[in-house]
């Protein structure tokens, strides 16, 4: 999920002429049916949900029903011309297949290209933070940006479309169209990639959202296999981590962050490392001091930060509070392994990371490979996302200009997992320098509980945090 820069804290008529998404494969009943027709089963192509654990989709003659389960929603979607059904609990009864939409999270808007259903969308909130270089070009004069100053413009925008997608906490004031979805909440790697099906449902594009689902799970297995197969005796330890300076939003109290996301637990495991568990029961571990912090950080092998402030190695050094003299007691400071999930940007410094590899776990699961193992494919093989801080490796930043095709499906970056031949592993090598061999499970740290802010305290400021994150660019 992306929704603004954390600057404090820090989608059925289309339009699109010959790219229009009816011209092309992977939808079912892009016409209306005749009004009060149709009572007979519509939908042969059914999306089935395997991994996510937050949607449900039911499956009826003439509709559907969506569940959302974190925000608790139950959308009907009904063919466009049926007769509307009936549903118990219902939170919006939508005409399918949508042709007018609108989303507030970058995530969902990437869920959408990927769709190749972007002719649909009229309004994008949040539009400076998006780094898909098709939708900036369709942003240029298009897709309008939500009217996010005006209250009034927002809603009347907002009820112009059939649906609005949004992320809970967000803006839906006199709004009978929101849809949310939790894409980001999810605990699995894969779970996130399949919230395509949640999407696709409204477009009554469910083969596509099947095929490209089908597509990433198997290329993500494939490379989990490999990883796991190679280098099962020599796992790297990695925490995700961050640091929060002090800001209105942790009342002015510094804290340090190792992550606890599931999803992030599939990946580290996936690609043959260990992850730094430092569970306390709150989604993740907030250390009131840095010694606290660093000495959960002894072990490790491998950094992945994720502070909101973007910065150089040196700057992440001393927030961290690792002094020169220092940098030998830790392995991953000792040898320059840190990394940042931000090395795609759009011009405005919004981050692709709430984007694509949202969608395209197969390719976010490569990247976490090639940082636990960097020689794992012969030639040079470099991260989409994760830039080399150690090395203070340079952002790349995306356009408009660089879109080709603006109603092209969004492409997996992903390389085909069954054409690499997976390399052996040197653990004499310098890519393994400090790594333990024969360690094949997590690592399991004790945090002294006076070490951390207190769960309830946690809770505020991850309160505080996703309330932020509303008005901002979320590390989470
Ligand atoms: C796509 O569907 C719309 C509305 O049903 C129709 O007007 C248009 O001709 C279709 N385009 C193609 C290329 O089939
Ligand atoms: C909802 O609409 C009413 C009437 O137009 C307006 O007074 C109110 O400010 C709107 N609420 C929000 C939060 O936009
Ligand atoms: C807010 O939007 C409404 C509806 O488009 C418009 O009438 C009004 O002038 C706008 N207010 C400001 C302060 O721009
Ligand atoms: C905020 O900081 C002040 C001063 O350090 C402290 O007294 C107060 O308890 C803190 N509030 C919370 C909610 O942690
Ligand atoms: C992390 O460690 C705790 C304590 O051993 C354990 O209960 C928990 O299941 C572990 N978390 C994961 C995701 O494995
Ligand atoms: C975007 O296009 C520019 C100009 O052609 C190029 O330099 C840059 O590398 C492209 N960005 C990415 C991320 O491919």
């Amino acid at each position: 999920m992306k929704l603004a820069a954390l600057a404090a804290l820090a989608a059925a008529a289309a339009v699109a002429g010959a790219e229009s998404i009816n011209s092309t494969q992977g939808l079912q009943n892009t016409e209306c049916v005749a009004s009060g027709g149709a009572t007979k089963a519509l939908f042969a192509t059914k999306s089935e949900v395997k991994y996510a654990q937050l949607f449900s989709i039911e499956y009826h003659d003439t509709y559907k029903v969506v569940n959302d389960k974190a925000a608790k929603g139950t959308y009907v979607l009904y063919q466009c011309g049926s007769e509307r059904p009936s549903v118990k609990g219902a939170s919006a009864y939508i005409p399918i297949p949508v042709s007018s939409v609108a989303a507030w999270s970058t995530s969902a808007a990437a869920f959408i290209e990927a769709l190749g259903a972007q002719d649909r969308v009229k309004n994008l909130g949040t539009s400076p933070s998006i780094t898909s270089a098709c939708l900036q070009e369709l942003l240029a004069d298009v897709i309008k940006p939500f009217d996010e100053g005006n209250a009034t413009s927002v809603d009347q925008q907002e009820q112009s479309n059939t649906v609005v997608f949004n992320m809970i906490g967000g803006e839906d004031a006199n709004t009978t169209n929101t849809v949310y979805s939790s894409e980001y909440l999810e605990s699995s790697a894969l779970g996130r990639s399949e919230w395509i099906k949640y999407f696709g449902v409204f477009f009554n594009a469910e083969e596509r959202a099947n095929a490209l689902f089908d597509a990433i799970s198997s290329n993500y297995e494939c490379f989990t296999g490999k990883a796991n197969s190679k280098y099962n005796e020599l796992r790297p330890l990695i925490a995700w981590t961050s640091y929060a300076e002090p800001s209105s939003f942790n009342n002015n109290t510094a804290y340090w962050q190792i992550s606890d996301a599931g999803y992030k637990y599939d990946l580290v495991r996936d690609a043959g490392a260990r992850m730094l568990n430092t569970s306390d029961g709150v989604s993740a571990t907030m250390f009131k001091s840095s010694a606290a912090f660093l000495k959960a950080l002894t072990e490790v092998d491998i950094i992945i930060d994720e502070s909101f402030v973007s910065y150089t190695y040196d700057k992440l050094l001393k927030n961290y509070g690792v002094s020169d003299a220092d940098k030998k007691k830790y392995s991953w400071a000792a040898a320059g392994r840190v990394f940042r999930p931000d090395r795609i940007q759009s011009t405005a410094g919004g981050l692709d990371w709430f984007e694509a590899p949202v969608v395209f776990a197969d390719a976010l699961l490569q990247d976490v490979i090639r940082v636990a193992h960097p020689g794992f494919a012969k030639g040079a093989y470099s991260p989409i996302w994760f830039r080399d801080l150690s090395n203070n490796q340079a952002v790349a930043v995306v356009g408009a200009s660089n879109c080709t095709n603006m109603y092209a499906a969004s492409k997996d970056p992903s390389a085909t997992c069954s054409s690499i031949d997976f390399q052996n592993a040197d653990p004499t090598g310098s890519d393994y320098t400090g790594v333990d061999v024969s360690q094949t499970g997590d690592v399991v740290f004790d945090v002294t509980k006076s070490d951390i802010v207190s769960a309830a305290a946690a809770l505020r400021t991850a309160g505080a945090a996703v309330i932020a994150c509303l008005a901002a660019l979320c590390l989470a």
